[in-house]
């Protein structure tokens, strides 16, 4: 069968994940900065404005970047517009809160809100290999299974709304074990003099391997800080885990400090920046000896 969807936020996520859906179905993009929507063209339609798509859709997926997106985004546009029947999907790593809260609100208009944030990366999402956990209605998401499966390789239904993002807190919790760790390892080599290339081999090839290393290890090497994961967006991630987490959690709580120094300097930088924290630690060692 083929949908009319809305796809709003078309940036280093939203726009590979909506080119999945729109070699099969209709979609019609909108984003702030459009020409970030326009940079979809011809495979999509491009809206003016995010009332537009409401009008014309009756399956939306958001792509967003800060809870706060997402908040005004549902509670002022989509919400209140929206026809009964309509389901809309965030998939933004956001606030199981606020996913919460989201769902009740759309309820009480018969709208289902459910939250599908992924995992994977931009690579995962060029090639529709993330993985993508849902909270919310069952029946809704049974509905939407077939378009989550354009972009995923791995779905799972986690239960009521606010699960899905949930899970994706675990997830980024631990994703700041394997990229502190891969990062101090790292600047533990390099003022070891060590042969950086046969390190990262040895790291990637053998007990320590991950997906940071195969990922941010080559980046992390050549400084090379371009984004495909914000350093603001992951700090968030940390923010949203220990406002969630019921008790102290020691790798989360020290890697938020070190994100939080980082976002100071490279928010818009990628993750693997990280390694710059390590690096100014060790250099300022040195100068003091
Ligand atoms: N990158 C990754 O590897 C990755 C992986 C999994 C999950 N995530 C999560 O997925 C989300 C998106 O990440 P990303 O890397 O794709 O970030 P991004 O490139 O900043 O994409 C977010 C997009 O949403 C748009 N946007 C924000 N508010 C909007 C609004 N009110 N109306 C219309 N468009 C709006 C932004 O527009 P502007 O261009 O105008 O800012 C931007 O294009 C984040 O929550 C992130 O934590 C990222």
């Amino acid at each position: 069968m083929k949908y009319r969807i809305g796809w709003i936020g078309t940036g280093l996520m939203g726009a590979p994940m909506a080119r999945h859906l729109a070699s099969i179905h209709d979609v019609v993009v909108y984003n702030r900065t459009i020409e970030k929507a326009r940079a979809l063209l011809p495979s999509v339609t491009v809206a003016r404005n995010p009332k537009e798509i409401v009008e014309q859709c009756d399956i939306i997926f958001t792509m967003l970047g800060m809870p706060e997106d997402v908040k005004n985004m549902y509670e002022d546009v989509l919400i209140p517009n929206a026809k009964p029947g309509t389901i809309l999907i965030d998939a933004t790593t956001s606030s199981p809160r606020l996913a919460r809260q989201l769902a009740l609100l759309g309820k009480e208009k018969n709208i289902a809100v459910l939250d599908a944030p992924v995992t994977g990366g931009v690579s995962g999402a060029t090639n529709g290999t993330l993985t993508t956990m849902v909270g919310g209605d069952l029946h809704a998401f049974e509905k939407v299974r077939p378009l989550l499966e354009k972009f995923t390789k791995t779905l799972l239904y986690m239960g009521e709304a606010g699960q899905g993002q949930q899970t994706k807190l675990a997830n980024q919790i631990a994703i700041a074990g394997a990229l502190a760790s891969l990062a101090e390892a790292l600047a533990f080599a390099e003022a070891s003099h060590l042969p950086m290339e046969h390190v990262l081999t040895m790291i990637q090839s053998g007990a320590a391997s991950s997906y940071a290393s195969l990922m941010y290890g080559p980046k992390m090497l050549k400084s090379d800080f371009e984004a495909t994961f914000f350093v603001r967006h992951y700090l968030k991630d940390l923010r949203l885990a220990l406002e969630e987490t019921p008790i102290e959690l020691s790798i989360l709580s020290s890697v938020y400090r070190v994100m939080e120094e980082i976002a100071k300097q490279f928010p818009y930088a990628g993750v693997q920046a990280i390694i710059a924290y390590y690096r100014d630690l060790i250099s300022r060692k040195v100068d003091t000896k």
